[in-house]
């Protein structure tokens, strides 16, 4: 399973229309979850359809509760009853554009507030508390065994670098930073990397000491 976040602190450089056209591309040929981590929903509603999206939201089958269980701990964390399989391929299935291996995580508008509580919410050793708070999406995807199911995890993120965007990180095996070809966004792209290699992947990866 190859596992990619898309992904930028900038905002409105394109990542959910990479993420999307990228996970639909992959489709064809392969099995791919397509996982919106972004609060602002934007994938999810596009996917979804409103009406769809507005169930997932109110029957609580969103990424939401993944990281909700660390926060609140009556919350289990779920297992797949949070994917919407064949995501694109039931709602079209006499199109042309068929995609029947595409299955979606969706995202929800309170995701944002559990972004917070994330923050502020610590047990035990400090280390442990943060390595675990980091590595939600990680251990969701060995719970619902992804590695056998899928070829493919695409995660679309928010435009931030926090502890969301982390986890997303920390589940990938690589990451894409779409940008606007302009001064300003090629700018963000060094800042971005030296982020990722200090502040993240030096955080995630015990005993390796970043320079
Ligand atoms: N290759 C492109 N050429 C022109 N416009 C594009 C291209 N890719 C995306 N857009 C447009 O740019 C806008 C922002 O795209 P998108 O929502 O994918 O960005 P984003 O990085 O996900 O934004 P956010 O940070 O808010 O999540 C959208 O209106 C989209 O249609
Ligand atoms: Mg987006």
């Amino acid at each position: 399973m190859k596992s990619v976040a898309i992904i930028n602190f900038k905002g409105g450089v394109g990542k959910t229309t990479v993420s999307y056209h990228l996970a639909a591309f992959l489709a064809r040929d392969h099995r791919v979850l397509l996982i919106d981590v972004d609060h602002q929903s934007s994938l999810s509603i596009v996917v979804l359809g409103s009406l769809l999206w507005d169930k997932c939201v109110k029957e609580q089958k969103t990424v939401n509760r993944v990281f909700e269980s660390f926060c609140n701990r009556r919350i289990p964390m779920p297992d797949d009853e949070i994917i919407i399989k064949n995501v694109i391929g039931e709602r079209n299935k006499n199109d042309q554009g068929y995609y029947p291996n595409l299955d979606f995580v969706s995202a929800q508008f309170e995701l944002d507030d559990t972004e917070i509580d994330l923050a502020s919410t610590n047990y035990g050793n400090a280390s442990l508390s943060d390595w675990e708070k980091r590595t939600l999406l990680a251990s969701w995807l060995d719970k619902v065994k992804a590695h056998e199911k899928y070829d493919y995890v695409i995660f679309d993120c928010p435009p931030a670098t926090k502890i969301v965007s982390q986890n997303a990180l920390a589940a990938s095996r690589s990451y894409v930073i779409p940008v606007i070809p302009d001064d300003i966004s090629s700018r963000g792209v060094t800042h971005f990397r030296n982020l990722v290699q200090n502040k993240i992947d030096g955080k995630l990866v015990p005993g390796i000491k970043v320079e």
